[in-house]
């Protein structure tokens, strides 16, 4: 790969030294197996996240044979967890390093599963690299900030635009109050509306074949107003200005933080999640969901209830997301509870093991499986 890498790099012409190139056609015929053999017979489409690891490490990774066993049987989209960042692609202004990627690329094509590239640019201060963060935008600097988001979304564009369907073109930068959020790049920019104009732009021309998306964590619980309401103003914004926005991801990290039961919690939430997913349908743009998990968190440590609980929880929020026929990819952030980012980053009060996705740690199915079969049954064809 180190000498297809080196040509192309030539090829190219660019001044920039890339590695870990892949370099074949795109191969993608979902599997029809599992939940996406559910999926598919609505029009829809099932996947997960999923990491790189050396070979047989116990991680939630292609590499990892339980893992992949479970990806093989119900996905037909993947996405990866972190190798597509900023930190993980490129060490320094100059230098990109696909070669994780480019693996997990790989894995994906010979499976005949298709893949998303999240993100080209994760938009909050702490999430960007520490160069960019310092980086110094000299004597005119809306054209070295240009220069350094555009060589990002190109370089990717030119490589993989034929091998990513779907890109996170810009994740996370309406803050929870609803504002766009700033930076060092947006600064230079003049403005974070230029910035992410300049964004979608470069990355229409770069990779035209693929969907372009907004990718973030509003929600439907309480507390998300704000939030949903910024989301909206700055998709608004997107269509006056004609930028080439295709689609809201919706990452759907879900939760239950408090004991009421979940009955009352959806006849609470419902009508404004519906109101705000009107509202972005109505503007024009597709839906995906793409990277849900439940917080259990607020739940009692009983499994069987806990269980019962997160499953119907999460039924309800995907029948209502399924009746949006502009909804067809759903992407799980990650398919085993062992692996999930949420046992490091939300640890419940008493210590338990969180159980956020579908398999438990032994890789048998839970009931939040059965919902996303039983939400699959029930959706309208697309
Ligand atoms: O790879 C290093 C490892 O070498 C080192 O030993 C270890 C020590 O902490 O860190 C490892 O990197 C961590 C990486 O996850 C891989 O495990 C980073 O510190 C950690 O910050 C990173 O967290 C990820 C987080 O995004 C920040 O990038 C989570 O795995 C990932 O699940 C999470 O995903 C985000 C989406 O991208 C955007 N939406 C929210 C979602 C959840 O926060």
């Amino acid at each position: 790969m180190t000498g297809m890498t080196r040509r192309e790099m030539l090829a190219a012409g660019t001044a920039l030294a890339v590695n870990g190139l892949a370099g074949k056609a795109a191969a993608q015929t979902a599997p029809a197996t599992g939940l996406n053999a559910l999926a598919a017979a609505k029009g829809m489409r099932f996947g997960s996240c999923f990491a790189w690891a050396p070979a047989g490490a116990d991680r939630g990774s292609f590499a990892n044979p339980a893992y992949a066993a479970l990806l093989e049987r119900d996905c037909g989209v993947l996405v990866p967890e972190n190798e597509f960042k900023w930190q993980a692609l490129r060490p320094d202004a100059t230098t990109f390093n696909f070669d994780r990627f480019s693996d997990m690329l790989d894995y994906a094509e010979a499976k005949g599963m298709a893949m998303r590239g999240h993100t080209l640019f994760w938009h909050k201060t702490e999430r960007m690299p520490r160069w960019l963060n310092d980086y110094d935008f000299g004597a005119d600097p809306p054209k070295s900030a240009r220069t350094v988001l555009g060589q990002h979304i190109r370089t990717a564009g030119k490589y993989f635009g034929d091998h990513i369907y779907s890109f996170d073109v810009v994740n996370e930068t309406v803050s929870e109050q609803g504002a766009l959020r700033e930076s060092a790049l947006s600064r230079a920019f003049g403005g974070t509306e230029a910035m992410l104009d300049f964004a979608f732009h470069t990355a229409r021309t770069a990779a035209p074949k693929s969907q372009l998306v907004y990718n973030d964590y509003m929600s439907w619980e309480p507390g998300n107003d704000a939030f949903r309401t910024g989301v909206l103003r700055m998709l608004e914004g997107f269509k006056k200005r004609g930028v080439p926005c295709d689609a809201l991801g919706l990452q759907s990290h879900i939760g239950i933080r408090s004991n009421d039961s979940v009955k009352s919690l959806v006849a609470g939430q419902e009508r404004a999640w519906r109101g705000f997913l009107d509202e972005v349908t109505g503007m024009g743009y597709q839906l995906l969901i793409t990277e849900f998990d439940v917080n259990d968190r607020g739940l009692p440590a009983d499994i069987e209830k806990r269980d019962r609980a997160v499953a119907d929880y999460a039924k309800a929020y995907l029948d209502i997301c399924f009746s949006y026929t502009q909804l067809k990819d759903v992407l799980a952030w990650g398919m085993c509870d062992k692996y999930s980012w949420l046992q490091g980053f939300s640890p419940r009060g008493d210590k338990q093991p969180m159980r956020p996705v579908l398999y438990d740690a032994g890789f048998k199915p839970k009931p939040l499986y059965a919902a996303f079969e039983n939400a699959f049954k029930a959706a309208p064809g697309r």
